[in-house]
């Protein structure tokens, strides 16, 4: 079996009126990522994890942020459209785990682990126990900043 490691990672500012989703899932929040796409950190820094295992570039290369076609687009479609790609370059692809973190300060995200873990396990066609999440604050140092780090197990 040939292992890959893949390592991704998000950041988005956070204003006012945004929506926040981390993993496809909506958060109630009063503040949301300022981001072209709707801003989704979780699946921006999978999806660069799976293409930095292959060293097939990342998301920016397949997604330019200039392009007005992806505004506000929905990241889970982004995520699909970087397995396609990443299927069509590597025979045999198998992903073993996910374990990712986000950094958020407010809101308190606990009540949302089981549903991201089961949306993003679902989007990569994983079991339920196959996706990590922990969530982490910065301790009030960078309370209008969103960050996601994602590492994979992958092999061929
Ligand atoms: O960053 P800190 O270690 O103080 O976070 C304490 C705990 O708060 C985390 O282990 C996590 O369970 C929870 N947390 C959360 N939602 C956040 C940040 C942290 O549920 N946005
Ligand atoms: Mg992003």
């Amino acid at each position: 079996m040939n292992l890959r490691i893949g390592y991704g990672e998000d950041s988005h500012a956070l204003s006012d009126g945004r929506p926040l989703v981390i993993g496809g899932v909506k958060i109630k929040s009063p503040v949301g990522a300022v981001a072209h796409s709707d801003g989704d950190v979780l699946l921006h820094a999978l999806s660069d994890a799976l293409l930095s295992a292959f060293a097939l570039g990342d998301i920016g290369s397949y997604f330019p942020p200039s392009d007005p076609q992806f505004k506000d687009m929905d990241s889970q479609k982004i995520l699909e459209h970087i397995l396609l790609e990443v299927h069509k370059h590597v025979q045999g692809l198998k992903i073993h785990n996910v374990a990712a973190m986000v950094i958020l300060d407010k809101p308190k995200l606990g009540n949302y682990r089981q549903a991201i873990q089961e949306n993003v396990a679902n989007l990569l066609g994983l079991g339920k126990s196959d996706v990590g999440v922990t969530f982490k604050t910065s301790e009030g140092l960078a309370m209008k900043h969103i960050q996601a780090r994602v590492t994979l197990l992958l092999s061929t």
